[in-house]
């Protein structure tokens, strides 16, 4: 396997390092203002899981999170949501926490992060 064959997915670390992520990431959610009350679930193991399966699968990693739950669109499965800057700003700060903890080279965790953050603007779906 040349290096371009290995996927980011791999190079970060693997199975792991997705399910530490998300277990981090909703550790946070759970105590914050704004995102709690976004989020229906009691324990929201289900939530985690589904975050940590979808990136994984975006990553290059299984494919899991498509033979469950099909193709993500993202923005029309977060319309519910009133997803203000505030949102955005919370959601990111709960994931930089996250992304921070995840023991990998400097230029993986930047990658990791530019996503994160393009993707969470991506995502808000009102003007405040
Ligand atoms: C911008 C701020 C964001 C807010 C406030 C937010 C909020 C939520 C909420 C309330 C849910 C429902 C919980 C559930 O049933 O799983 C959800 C689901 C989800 N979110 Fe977000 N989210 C944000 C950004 C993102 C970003 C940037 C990503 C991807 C990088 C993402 C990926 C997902 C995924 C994969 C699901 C589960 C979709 C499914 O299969 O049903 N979210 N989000």
């Amino acid at each position: 396997m040349t290096e371009q064959e290995v996927s980011f997915y791999d190079r970060i670390g693997g199975h792991q390092v997705f399910e530490d992520l998300a277990s981090h990431f909703y550790a946070l959610i759970t105590v914050d203002p704004i995102l709690r009350p976004m989020y229906p679930d009691e324990d929201l193991k289900g939530s985690a899981r589904r975050l940590m399966l979808f990136l994984e699968q975006y990553w290059g990693g299984p494919k899991t999170y498509g033979e469950e739950r099909g193709h993500p669109r993202l923005r029309m499965r977060h319309a519910e949501f009133h997803i203000d800057e505030a949102a955005r700003d919370a959601w990111l700060r709960c994931m930089k926490s996250a992304v921070d903890e995840i023991e990998c080279d400097a230029a993986l965790k930047e990658e990791m992060w530019s996503y994160m953050e393009g993707a969470a603007q991506f995502l808000v779906n009102q003007p405040n």
